[in-house]
């Protein structure tokens, strides 16, 4: 989004969330792919991340045990990497009973077409063939993840490329929310009496451009008529706001559509050059050793056409090129290049730069990650808080639900 759009965005527009599954200790893929990002979204926009760990129970039903732990190791790590509690709001779903409850009342209105076609549905039955994932709450998943958001008004949810499906159908049931409860009592008669109040020849421009939008689509016809209303001096705020509505179709917008926020995918390679990922068990962890880290970078595989310290090899082919990527400058790049095609340079000798920036990364991560192990009572307390502070932001949305569903007010 252009930063100059911001000021005609209204506030909760500009509330960013994200949620990440409690998947125990974190590592350097999590930290390059998603909390560096986090760390400077949290200084632009007011932040929500939590702890997905009902999201974790979607799959993980039959062992649920490491849940808990899991959910304090990831805070401890989000701490350590400079997630600021005092500018982010951090807490756990589970929680945060609201989320359950928008989660059932959007689930009335969710054809069951919509969760079949996400196609992590049927993905994630097929990869994880060990469960069984012909689960409700398995098939419901990508609909209370539209409530972790929609419980918020988030307008901007930061997720990899894999979640941009489930960021979809949340803007397709806000949608269809909106357009079954949006419209206050009397909307259509309130918007007619308003046209009146607008002078003849201008109610009469007023709905030929309406028709012409809703009927043919006429953007044209649309921007016009929001023009037209714009240069209304004698209708009130409320009935102008009325009259935009009108325009379009709609009523009043309860639970505004999100934006996902695409993170770039991490350049960050694991240690045998695939993707870094715990399935694969080439990770290097926030919290290890640093014997630990170097031993896994002085044994990485490289060029295998590099079988004497004579041969000149080809970084394209090797593993360690992808992590001077993440961490080198083009001047040692360029050393690295020249000194491995003409076997000037080791492989170790390669390495030793990599090991030393990863080490310089990983130390104070590691050295946070101690203090807050050694205070959990701290760590406790900053989820407490947050998940006060998020309760009150989501319990006023679900007064806004419940009263447009026409149940009884919560207060
Ligand atoms: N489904 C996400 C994942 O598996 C985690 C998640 C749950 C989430 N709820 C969310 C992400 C809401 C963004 C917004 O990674
Ligand atoms: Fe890989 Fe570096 Fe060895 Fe070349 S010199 S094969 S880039 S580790």
């Amino acid at each position: 989004m252009e930063d100059d759009t911001l000021d005609s965005i209204p506030t909760q527009h500009q509330r960013v969330l994200s949620g990440m599954r409690p998947t125990g200790l974190l590592h350097l893929g999590h930290y390059h792919g998603v909390l560096k990002n986090w760390v400077r979204l949290q200084h632009q926009y007011e932040c929500f991340f939590f702890v997905a760990d009902w999201h974790a129970l979607t799959t993980h039903y039959e062992d649920p045990s490491v849940i808990g732990s899991a959910t304090w190791d990831m805070v401890v790590d989000w701490l350590a990497c400079g997630i600021d509690p005092g500018a982010a709001t951090l807490f756990v779903q589970s929680r945060v009973p609201e989320h359950a409850e928008l989660h059932l009342l959007l689930s009335m209105v969710t054809p069951l077409g919509w969760l079949e076609r996400v196609p992590s549905f049927k993905d994630q039955q097929e990869k994880l063939k060990d469960r069984d994932l012909a689960t409700y709450g398995f098939l419901g998943y990508p609909l209370l993840q539209s409530a972790d958001i929609l419980a918020y008004k988030a307008g901007m949810v930061p997720v990899g490329e894999d979640q941009v499906a489930h960021i979809e159908l949340t803007r397709e049931v806000a949608r269809r929310f909106n357009f079954l409860y949006g419209r206050e009592v009397g909307f259509e008669e309130k918007a007619e009496a308003a046209i009146g109040k607008m002078g003849k020849k201008s109610a009469r421009v007023y709905r030929d451009l309406r028709k012409r939008y809703l009927e043919q689509g006429d953007q044209e016809a649309l921007a016009r008529g929001r023009a037209l209303l714009e240069d209304q001096q004698n209708i009130s705020l409320g009935d102008r706001e009325r009259l935009f509505g009108y325009l379009e179709g709609g009523g009043k917008v309860i639970l505004p559509e999100p934006r996902a926020l695409l993170t770039p995918a991490s350049k960050m390679p694991g240690i045998d050059g695939q993707k870094m990922s715990k399935s694969y068990d080439n990770v290097i962890g926030l919290r290890e050793t640093p014997e630990s880290v170097e031993r896994k970078i002085r044994t990485m595989p490289t060029d295998p056409a590099r079988v004497r310290r004579t041969d000149p090899g080809d970084p394209l082919r090797c593993p360690v090129w992808q992590l001077h990527h993440v961490y080198s400058d083009d001047e040692r790049r360029a050393w690295v290049d020249q000194g491995c095609r003409t076997a000037g340079i080791g492989c170790l000798e390669c390495k030793q730069p990599l090991i030393e920036s990863v080490q310089v990364e990983l130390e104070p991560i590691r050295k946070r990650a101690e203090e807050y192990v050694d205070r959990p009572d701290e760590v406790r307390a900053i989820v407490a808080e947050g998940c006060d502070r998020a309760r009150d932001v989501a319990r006023e949305t679900m007064d806004d639900v419940r009263k447009a569903m026409g149940l009884a007010p919560g207060r």
